[in-house]
């Protein structure tokens, strides 16, 4: 909306780090002010937003009328209120937050966004994280960007040098007012220590954050912890939540927010044999400073095990004695690969032999074997930091993760996958029809097995990998991640 400050600039170098056209739109919109708010006042420099965008890398600043973009004008009339003739905010993701203070505003939102992106049919969106509700309406109502037209690349907050978020409006304070506004986020801080401290209560944390800002004269709309994707009220801190907060500072209405973490955050990744998911889920890890859990290499060790001890592959008492005395041991090397070492030995190759990847099936059925390492595997979850993939993580091991995914991709094209594989791996394939029915037959037992069987997360995303490049389905991931967990939260890279 103009008034360029450093949180554009850096929005715009974000988009020339992208490639292509950087277009950037400057456009006041009436529709998303409601009658008696700034909209008059709202701070406009064209001159200054010009030069600012083009020393940041823009190639052309565009600042339409109200016209190019209402038409007549007729519904961006601020005293009318915005019309009901754009896409609807979905009514869930405005009952908190900002939503029951600004009647109409997420309308307002959505109409311009989509007028804006018909005129200009860009492939990427460039936004800031700092309006997180009006990114996360957008994301899940904006057909442009749920039917994935167009890519919506989110963007950390910018903050002044006292941690205020940088804000056009900020420009309308003074140096008084903008003291005071810098408790905003000294308050978010002292709610992430009492979190640190051991505090999970949302009423306590949302109190904490309040009791500071009255007591210094501030006038706080809301102070509300709510889960970053649906924006319901979280009434405890289990994972990752942000804690939203509005207040009136003199002239100004502002806005910030803290991403709150129990624990490191964690995805789960599940999905049949041969959906490129350890090859997705190692990119993934690496790109986000997350350990990748390969649960899959647990069931093979066991099952090498097994063979090796040359145990039938039912349940029993000598399973259970195999179990109970066997030692089995995850560490992660330089790169990010996953060791694994059972009874001592490093069997990280060997369970990847045919002759394992045939029994580990039977292996993982087995209820016994489940509970063991389903077991040690939630150990790794109480620090999260992870990626794990597997069969079970979104449904029964990590229940709790902020991202469950569930990669898909047909028998065929699973089966000519395999076969490249293989054959990368020395061994020779064997015909795709084969191939295929064997997969089709590993599914079924994954799938029918009476302990944990293979199925999407009630609450997961189904991904189809068909016809897509590994690192197209990597971004994605990264996308519905960061739909979850903030930059802020969770920077990229290595932790
Ligand atoms: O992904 P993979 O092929 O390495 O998995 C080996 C076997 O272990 C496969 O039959 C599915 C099973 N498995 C499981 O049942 N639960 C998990 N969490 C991971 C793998």
């Amino acid at each position: 909306m103009g008034g360029l400050h450093r949180g554009h600039r850096q929005l715009i170098r974000a988009a020339r780090g992208v490639g292509g056209r950087v277009l950037v739109s400057v456009f006041v919109n009436p529709a998303q002010f409601a009658a008696g708010e700034d909209f008059t006042t709202y701070p406009k420099h064209p001159d200054g937003d010009a030069q600012q965008a083009s020393a940041a890398g823009a190639d052309a600043v565009w600042f339409p009328a109200v016209e190019h973009i209402y038409g007549d004008a007729g519904d961006a009339n601020p005293e009318r209120g915005p019309t009901t003739s754009g896409p609807q905010p979905e009514p869930s993701l405005i009952q908190t937050l900002c939503g029951p203070w600004r009647p109409g505003h997420f309308e307002g939102v959505l109409m311009v966004m989509e007028r804006l992106l018909e005129r200009v049919q860009p492939a990427v969106v460039v936004m800031g994280e700092k309006d997180w509700q009006q990114l996360t309406v957008l994301r899940q109502c904006l057909p442009a960007f749920y039917e994935q037209r167009c890519r919506l690349l989110p963007v950390p907050v910018v903050r002044e040098e006292g941690g205020l978020p940088c804000s056009s409006r900020n420009c309308r304070l003074s140096p008084a007012q903008r003291r005071q506004a810098a408790l905003v986020p000294q308050a978010l801080r002292a709610a992430a220590a009492a979190v640190h401290a051991g505090e999970r209560r949302a009423t306590v944390l949302e109190q904490l954050v309040r009791g500071r800002l009255k007591a210094a004269g501030l006038e706080v709309d809301y102070a509300q912890l709510v889960h970053p994707l649906t924006l319901q009220p979280c009434p405890r801190l289990d994972g990752v939540a942000l804690l939203g907060v509005a207040v009136h500072v003199g002239p100004a209405r502002l806005l910030d927010h803290s991403f709150l973490l129990a624990r490191k955050p964690i995805i789960a990744i599940d999905g049949p044999a041969g959906t490129g998911k350890s090859t997705v889920t190692r990119l993934l890890a690496a790109r986000l400073g997350l350990l990748h859990l390969d649960t899959g290499a647990m069931y093979r060790a066991v099952a090498w095990l097994m063979l090796e001890s040359r145990q039938p592959i039912r349940s029993g008492g000598a399973l259970q004695q195999l179990l109970e005395t066997m030692e089995l041991r995850l560490a992660w090397g330089d790169h990010g690969q996953q060791v694994i070492r059972i009874n001592g030995v490093d069997v990280s190759d060997a369970i990847r032999l045919p002759r394992v990847t045939a029994t580990v099936p039977r292996v993982a059925a087995l209820p016994e074997v489940r509970q063991v390492l389903t077991r040690q595997q939630r150990m790794f979850g109480r620090q999260g930091g992870l990626v794990s993939e597997g069969r079970d993580m979104g449904t029964a091991v990590f229940p709790q993760a902020e991202l469950k995914v569930y990669l898909t991709a047909t028998a065929a094209e699973r089966a000519r996958r395999r076969a490249a594989d293989m054959t990368q791996r020395g061994q020779a394939p064997p015909p795709l029809a084969t191939l295929e029915a064997q997969i089709t037959e590993r599914d079924h037992l994954d799938c029918t097995r009476t302990e944990a069987p293979l199925r999407p997360a009630e609450d997961g995303v189904v991904v189809a990998t068909d016809g897509i490049s590994v690192e197209q389905v990597v971004d994605k991931l990264e996308d519905l991640f960061r739909q979850r967990v903030s930059h802020d939260a969770w920077p990229a890279g290595r932790h």
